[in-house]
Protein backbone atom coordinates (compact mmCIF):
# COMPACT_ATOMS: atom_id res chain seq x y z
CA UNK A 1 0.00 0.00 0.00
CA UNK A 2 1.46 3.17 -1.02
CA UNK A 3 1.12 5.95 1.54
CA UNK A 4 -0.28 9.19 0.30
CA UNK A 5 0.37 12.24 1.93
CA UNK A 6 -1.44 15.53 1.42
CA UNK A 7 0.99 18.02 -0.64
CA UNK A 8 2.06 20.44 1.18
CA UNK A 9 0.26 23.76 0.52
CA UNK A 10 2.13 26.68 -0.22
CA UNK A 11 2.73 28.88 3.09
CA UNK A 12 1.25 32.06 1.02
CA UNK A 13 -2.21 31.25 2.07
CA UNK A 14 -5.38 33.62 0.69
CA UNK A 15 -7.64 31.90 2.90
CA UNK A 16 -6.20 32.52 5.78
CA UNK A 17 -7.51 36.50 4.88
CA UNK A 18 -11.18 35.12 4.39
CA UNK A 19 -12.10 33.52 8.31
CA UNK A 20 -13.66 35.86 9.59
CA UNK A 21 -16.09 38.67 8.58
CA UNK A 22 -14.35 41.35 10.73
CA UNK A 23 -11.11 40.28 8.60
CA UNK A 24 -12.85 39.73 5.23
CA UNK A 25 -14.27 43.48 6.05
CA UNK A 26 -11.32 44.76 6.60
CA UNK A 27 -9.43 43.79 3.32
CA UNK A 28 -12.39 44.76 1.43
CA UNK A 29 -10.68 46.44 -2.08
CA UNK A 30 -14.47 47.82 -3.24
CA UNK A 31 -17.26 49.34 -0.91
CA UNK A 32 -20.28 50.57 -1.92
CA UNK A 33 -21.31 54.00 -0.70
CA UNK A 34 -25.52 55.50 -1.49
CA UNK A 35 -23.45 58.52 -1.97
CA UNK A 36 -22.45 57.36 -5.15
CA UNK A 37 -25.99 55.65 -6.12
CA UNK A 38 -28.73 57.66 -8.34
CA UNK A 39 -32.22 56.51 -8.48
CA UNK A 40 -34.12 56.82 -11.65
CA UNK A 41 -37.57 58.76 -10.90
CA UNK A 42 -40.35 58.77 -13.97
CA UNK A 43 -42.38 61.39 -13.18
CA UNK A 44 -45.86 62.35 -14.98
CA UNK A 45 -48.79 64.95 -14.48
CA UNK A 46 -51.24 65.35 -11.78
CA UNK A 47 -50.94 64.40 -8.02
CA UNK A 48 -51.42 61.76 -5.94
CA UNK A 49 -50.28 59.83 -8.84
CA UNK A 50 -48.18 56.38 -8.07
CA UNK A 51 -48.52 53.96 -11.02
CA UNK A 52 -46.48 51.10 -10.46
CA UNK A 53 -45.05 49.38 -13.96
CA UNK A 54 -46.14 46.13 -14.81
CA UNK A 55 -42.69 45.15 -16.24
CA UNK A 56 -40.85 46.73 -13.68
CA UNK A 57 -42.39 45.98 -9.80
CA UNK A 58 -41.61 48.40 -7.14
CA UNK A 59 -40.93 51.10 -9.49
CA UNK A 60 -43.69 53.87 -10.36
CA UNK A 61 -44.97 56.35 -12.69
CA UNK A 62 -45.63 59.69 -10.00
CA UNK A 63 -46.93 62.76 -10.04
CA UNK A 64 -44.22 65.71 -8.98
CA UNK A 65 -45.25 65.55 -5.48
CA UNK A 66 -45.00 61.96 -4.96
CA UNK A 67 -41.41 62.02 -7.17
CA UNK A 68 -40.46 64.66 -4.56
CA UNK A 69 -41.58 62.34 -1.43
CA UNK A 70 -39.78 59.77 -3.10
CA UNK A 71 -36.40 61.98 -3.61
CA UNK A 72 -36.61 62.65 0.07
CA UNK A 73 -36.84 59.16 1.02
CA UNK A 74 -33.80 58.26 -1.27
CA UNK A 75 -31.88 61.50 0.23
CA UNK A 76 -33.04 60.41 3.59
CA UNK A 77 -30.99 56.72 3.25
CA UNK A 78 -27.80 58.69 1.82
CA UNK A 79 -28.70 58.34 -2.37
CA UNK A 80 -27.11 60.60 -3.68
CA UNK A 81 -28.61 61.29 -6.72
CA UNK A 82 -31.85 61.29 -8.82
CA UNK A 83 -32.64 60.69 -12.32
CA UNK A 84 -35.84 62.31 -13.80
CA UNK A 85 -37.26 61.04 -17.23
CA UNK A 86 -40.91 62.94 -18.09
CA UNK A 87 -43.83 61.07 -19.89
CA UNK A 88 -45.84 64.09 -20.55
CA UNK A 89 -49.65 64.50 -21.16
CA UNK A 90 -49.08 65.63 -24.73
CA UNK A 91 -46.83 64.34 -27.71
CA UNK A 92 -46.23 65.32 -31.16
CA UNK A 93 -43.75 64.69 -33.90
CA UNK A 94 -41.64 67.01 -32.81
CA UNK A 95 -41.45 66.48 -28.74
CA UNK A 96 -42.28 70.22 -28.49
CA UNK A 97 -43.53 69.07 -24.73
CA UNK A 98 -39.91 68.07 -23.38
CA UNK A 99 -38.64 71.90 -23.32
CA UNK A 100 -42.08 72.87 -21.81
CA UNK A 101 -41.49 75.23 -18.42
CA UNK A 102 -44.67 73.30 -17.20
CA UNK A 103 -43.95 70.20 -17.72
CA UNK A 104 -43.35 67.31 -15.02
CA UNK A 105 -39.94 67.09 -15.32
CA UNK A 106 -39.30 70.77 -15.35
CA UNK A 107 -42.05 70.87 -11.92
CA UNK A 108 -40.40 68.08 -10.01
CA UNK A 109 -36.96 69.46 -10.18
CA UNK A 110 -38.04 72.58 -9.15
CA UNK A 111 -39.87 71.11 -6.12
CA UNK A 112 -37.05 68.37 -5.58
CA UNK A 113 -34.52 71.53 -5.64
CA UNK A 114 -36.44 73.25 -3.25
CA UNK A 115 -37.60 70.44 -0.93
CA UNK A 116 -34.81 68.00 -1.18
CA UNK A 117 -31.50 70.36 -1.80
CA UNK A 118 -29.02 67.50 -0.63
CA UNK A 119 -29.74 65.58 -3.86
CA UNK A 120 -28.26 66.12 -7.19
CA UNK A 121 -31.29 66.35 -9.90
CA UNK A 122 -29.93 64.69 -13.04
CA UNK A 123 -32.29 64.85 -15.57
CA UNK A 124 -32.50 62.76 -18.77
CA UNK A 125 -32.80 64.71 -22.32
CA UNK A 126 -34.21 63.20 -25.36
CA UNK A 127 -37.39 63.28 -27.44
CA UNK A 128 -37.95 59.79 -27.67
CA UNK A 129 -40.62 59.86 -24.50
CA UNK A 130 -42.12 63.31 -26.06
CA UNK A 131 -42.59 62.02 -29.55
CA UNK A 132 -45.84 60.66 -30.88
CA UNK A 133 -43.47 58.30 -33.18
CA UNK A 134 -41.59 57.20 -30.19
CA UNK A 135 -37.99 58.65 -31.83
CA UNK A 136 -35.03 60.43 -30.03
CA UNK A 137 -35.33 62.86 -33.21
CA UNK A 138 -37.38 64.11 -36.28
CA UNK A 139 -39.23 62.37 -38.90
CA UNK A 140 -37.77 63.47 -42.29
CA UNK A 141 -39.55 63.96 -45.62
CA UNK A 142 -38.37 60.64 -46.64
CA UNK A 143 -40.01 59.07 -43.62
CA UNK A 144 -36.37 58.28 -42.35
CA UNK A 145 -34.87 59.79 -39.19
CA UNK A 146 -33.64 63.29 -39.15
CA UNK A 147 -31.07 63.49 -35.83
CA UNK A 148 -29.15 66.47 -36.44
CA UNK A 149 -32.72 68.49 -37.39
CA UNK A 150 -33.91 67.77 -33.85
CA UNK A 151 -30.48 69.49 -31.97
CA UNK A 152 -32.11 72.36 -31.61
CA UNK A 153 -34.81 70.90 -29.31
CA UNK A 154 -32.75 69.15 -26.94
CA UNK A 155 -30.84 71.87 -26.69
CA UNK A 156 -34.24 73.62 -25.74
CA UNK A 157 -35.33 70.60 -23.26
CA UNK A 158 -31.98 71.15 -21.50
CA UNK A 159 -32.18 74.50 -20.98
CA UNK A 160 -35.40 74.32 -19.74
CA UNK A 161 -34.16 71.62 -16.97
CA UNK A 162 -31.58 74.02 -16.48
CA UNK A 163 -33.87 76.92 -15.49
CA UNK A 164 -35.90 74.50 -13.43
CA UNK A 165 -32.46 73.84 -11.54
CA UNK A 166 -31.32 70.49 -13.01
CA UNK A 167 -27.63 70.44 -11.28
CA UNK A 168 -27.07 68.00 -14.40
CA UNK A 169 -28.32 67.32 -17.61
CA UNK A 170 -28.14 63.78 -18.92
CA UNK A 171 -28.80 63.84 -23.20
CA UNK A 172 -29.52 60.08 -24.11
CA UNK A 173 -30.10 59.66 -27.79
CA UNK A 174 -26.71 59.28 -28.85
CA UNK A 175 -27.30 61.68 -31.46
CA UNK A 176 -23.66 62.97 -32.99
CA UNK A 177 -22.58 66.72 -31.69
CA UNK A 178 -26.08 66.58 -29.20
CA UNK A 179 -23.26 67.38 -26.00
CA UNK A 180 -21.45 70.11 -28.13
CA UNK A 181 -24.90 72.01 -29.19
CA UNK A 182 -26.45 71.63 -25.67
CA UNK A 183 -23.19 73.01 -23.69
CA UNK A 184 -22.92 75.88 -26.32
CA UNK A 185 -26.65 76.18 -25.43
CA UNK A 186 -26.17 76.18 -22.08
CA UNK A 187 -23.59 78.51 -21.82
CA UNK A 188 -25.08 81.04 -23.95
CA UNK A 189 -28.07 81.00 -21.59
CA UNK A 190 -26.30 81.61 -18.66
CA UNK A 191 -25.64 77.92 -17.98
CA UNK A 192 -22.31 77.68 -17.50
CA UNK A 193 -22.20 76.02 -14.21
CA UNK A 194 -24.71 73.13 -15.24
CA UNK A 195 -22.99 69.85 -16.04
CA UNK A 196 -23.34 67.37 -18.56
CA UNK A 197 -23.83 63.72 -17.87
CA UNK A 198 -23.42 62.04 -21.30
CA UNK A 199 -24.88 58.75 -22.20
CA UNK A 200 -21.66 59.05 -24.34
CA UNK A 201 -21.39 54.87 -24.86
CA UNK A 202 -24.77 53.53 -25.02
CA UNK A 203 -26.08 50.28 -26.95
CA UNK A 204 -28.72 49.66 -28.83
CA UNK A 205 -29.87 47.27 -26.49
CA UNK A 206 -32.60 44.84 -25.73
CA UNK A 207 -32.23 45.14 -22.27
CA UNK A 208 -34.59 48.60 -22.22
CA UNK A 209 -37.33 46.84 -22.96
CA UNK A 210 -39.25 47.34 -19.33
CA UNK A 211 -38.34 51.15 -19.78
CA UNK A 212 -40.24 51.89 -23.07
CA UNK A 213 -42.99 50.45 -21.43
CA UNK A 214 -42.73 53.13 -18.56
CA UNK A 215 -41.28 55.59 -20.14
CA UNK A 216 -43.98 55.11 -23.21
CA UNK A 217 -41.53 55.85 -25.56
CA UNK A 218 -41.48 52.50 -27.51
CA UNK A 219 -40.68 53.42 -31.62
CA UNK A 220 -43.87 53.40 -33.36
CA UNK A 221 -41.63 51.88 -36.31
CA UNK A 222 -37.87 50.87 -36.59
CA UNK A 223 -35.19 50.87 -34.35
CA UNK A 224 -32.68 53.09 -32.74
CA UNK A 225 -29.77 50.82 -33.88
CA UNK A 226 -28.59 53.47 -36.29
CA UNK A 227 -27.82 56.09 -33.26
CA UNK A 228 -27.29 53.43 -30.26
CA UNK A 229 -23.91 51.56 -30.51
CA UNK A 230 -23.83 48.23 -32.17
CA UNK A 231 -23.49 46.06 -28.74
CA UNK A 232 -20.40 43.74 -30.73
CA UNK A 233 -18.13 47.19 -30.52
CA UNK A 234 -15.53 48.06 -27.74
CA UNK A 235 -13.46 50.06 -29.77
CA UNK A 236 -15.72 52.36 -30.66
CA UNK A 237 -16.61 52.52 -27.50
CA UNK A 238 -13.34 54.76 -26.42
CA UNK A 239 -13.95 57.16 -30.01
CA UNK A 240 -17.54 57.42 -28.19
CA UNK A 241 -15.89 58.90 -25.38
CA UNK A 242 -13.51 60.84 -26.37
CA UNK A 243 -15.59 62.94 -28.41
CA UNK A 244 -17.86 63.98 -25.56
CA UNK A 245 -15.29 64.89 -23.82
CA UNK A 246 -14.21 67.30 -27.17
CA UNK A 247 -17.87 68.54 -27.28
CA UNK A 248 -17.72 69.61 -23.02
CA UNK A 249 -19.07 66.63 -20.99
CA UNK A 250 -18.28 66.21 -17.51
CA UNK A 251 -19.01 62.79 -16.51
CA UNK A 252 -19.26 59.44 -19.10
CA UNK A 253 -21.81 56.80 -18.85
CA UNK A 254 -22.09 53.71 -20.24
CA UNK A 255 -24.80 51.62 -20.63
CA UNK A 256 -26.04 48.82 -19.84
CA UNK A 257 -23.83 48.07 -16.89
CA UNK A 258 -24.04 44.39 -16.58
CA UNK A 259 -23.27 42.84 -20.12
CA UNK A 260 -20.66 46.09 -20.66
CA UNK A 261 -18.06 45.51 -17.65
CA UNK A 262 -15.64 45.68 -20.11
CA UNK A 263 -16.62 48.84 -21.64
CA UNK A 264 -16.42 50.27 -18.12
CA UNK A 265 -13.23 48.65 -17.51
CA UNK A 266 -11.82 50.17 -20.74
CA UNK A 267 -13.64 53.52 -20.44
CA UNK A 268 -12.00 54.02 -16.87
CA UNK A 269 -8.58 53.24 -18.03
CA UNK A 270 -8.69 54.98 -21.18
CA UNK A 271 -10.00 58.55 -19.28
CA UNK A 272 -8.53 57.92 -15.81
CA UNK A 273 -9.31 61.84 -14.78
CA UNK A 274 -13.01 61.43 -15.71
CA UNK A 275 -15.95 60.09 -13.63
CA UNK A 276 -17.19 57.72 -15.05
CA UNK A 277 -21.04 56.12 -14.10
CA UNK A 278 -22.91 52.60 -15.27
CA UNK A 279 -26.32 52.74 -15.99
CA UNK A 280 -28.00 49.39 -14.78
CA UNK A 281 -30.78 49.43 -16.61
CA UNK A 282 -34.64 48.51 -16.88
CA UNK A 283 -34.25 44.89 -18.37
CA UNK A 284 -31.35 44.26 -15.40
CA UNK A 285 -33.28 45.04 -12.64
CA UNK A 286 -36.48 43.26 -14.55
CA UNK A 287 -34.18 40.12 -14.93
CA UNK A 288 -32.96 40.17 -10.74
CA UNK A 289 -36.89 41.24 -9.90
CA UNK A 290 -38.28 38.29 -11.52
CA UNK A 291 -35.83 35.65 -10.74
CA UNK A 292 -36.25 37.03 -6.63
CA UNK A 293 -40.06 36.94 -6.44
CA UNK A 294 -39.95 33.51 -7.76
CA UNK A 295 -37.61 32.55 -4.94
CA UNK A 296 -34.53 31.44 -7.19
CA UNK A 297 -32.65 34.18 -5.91
CA UNK A 298 -31.58 35.90 -2.78
CA UNK A 299 -32.34 39.25 -3.95
CA UNK A 300 -30.30 41.41 -1.28
CA UNK A 301 -26.93 39.34 -2.70
CA UNK A 302 -27.75 39.43 -6.24
CA UNK A 303 -28.01 42.94 -6.39
CA UNK A 304 -25.06 44.08 -3.90
CA UNK A 305 -23.01 41.50 -5.90
CA UNK A 306 -23.80 43.19 -9.26
CA UNK A 307 -23.53 46.51 -7.84
CA UNK A 308 -20.12 45.76 -6.27
CA UNK A 309 -19.20 44.31 -9.46
CA UNK A 310 -19.78 48.02 -10.96
CA UNK A 311 -17.77 49.61 -8.93
CA UNK A 312 -14.85 46.96 -9.23
CA UNK A 313 -15.09 47.46 -13.12
CA UNK A 314 -14.29 51.31 -12.21
CA UNK A 315 -17.99 52.96 -12.53
CA UNK A 316 -17.82 55.80 -10.06
CA UNK A 317 -21.52 56.63 -10.23
CA UNK A 318 -24.70 53.61 -9.98
CA UNK A 319 -27.60 54.56 -11.64
CA UNK A 320 -30.13 51.73 -10.50
CA UNK A 321 -33.35 51.59 -9.79
CA UNK A 322 -32.49 49.61 -6.79
CA UNK A 323 -30.86 52.29 -5.75
CA UNK A 324 -33.07 53.23 -2.33
CA UNK A 325 -33.15 49.68 -1.40
CA UNK A 326 -29.46 49.21 -2.06
CA UNK A 327 -28.63 51.95 0.52
CA UNK A 328 -31.57 50.55 2.98
CA UNK A 329 -29.68 47.27 2.66
CA UNK A 330 -25.96 48.86 3.10
CA UNK A 331 -27.47 50.72 6.36
CA UNK A 332 -28.52 47.58 7.64
CA UNK A 333 -25.80 45.30 7.15
C1 LIG B 1 -33.88 57.38 -23.88
C2 LIG B 1 -33.52 56.44 -22.79
C3 LIG B 1 -33.71 55.07 -22.75
C4 LIG B 1 -33.24 54.64 -21.51
C5 LIG B 1 -32.77 55.75 -20.84
N1 LIG B 1 -32.93 56.86 -21.67
C6 LIG B 1 -34.38 54.17 -23.72
C7 LIG B 1 -33.86 54.00 -25.09
O1 LIG B 1 -32.78 54.45 -25.48
O2 LIG B 1 -34.58 53.36 -25.85
C8 LIG B 1 -33.25 53.23 -21.00
C9 LIG B 1 -33.11 53.08 -19.54
C10 LIG B 1 -33.48 51.74 -19.01
O3 LIG B 1 -33.74 50.77 -19.77
O4 LIG B 1 -33.52 51.60 -17.78
N2 LIG B 1 -34.58 58.49 -23.37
Amino acid sequence: MVDLLPPIPSPDRPQRLRQSAAVRRLVRETRLDPASFVLPLFVRGGHGVRDEIASMPGVFQLSPDQAVRQAQAAAEAGVGGVLLFGIPDRKDAQGSAASDDAEAVQQATRAIKDEVPEIAVITDVCLCEYTDHGHCGFIGFDGGLDLDASLPQHVAAAVSHARAGADLVAPSSMIDGVVGAIRQGLDAEGFGHVGIFSYAVKYASAFYGPFRDAADSAPAFGDRRTHQMDPANAREAIREAALDIEQGADLLMVKPAVAYLDVVRQIRDAFPGRPIGAYHVSGEYAMLKAAATRGWLDERRAVLETLTSLRRAGADVLITYYALDAARWLAEA
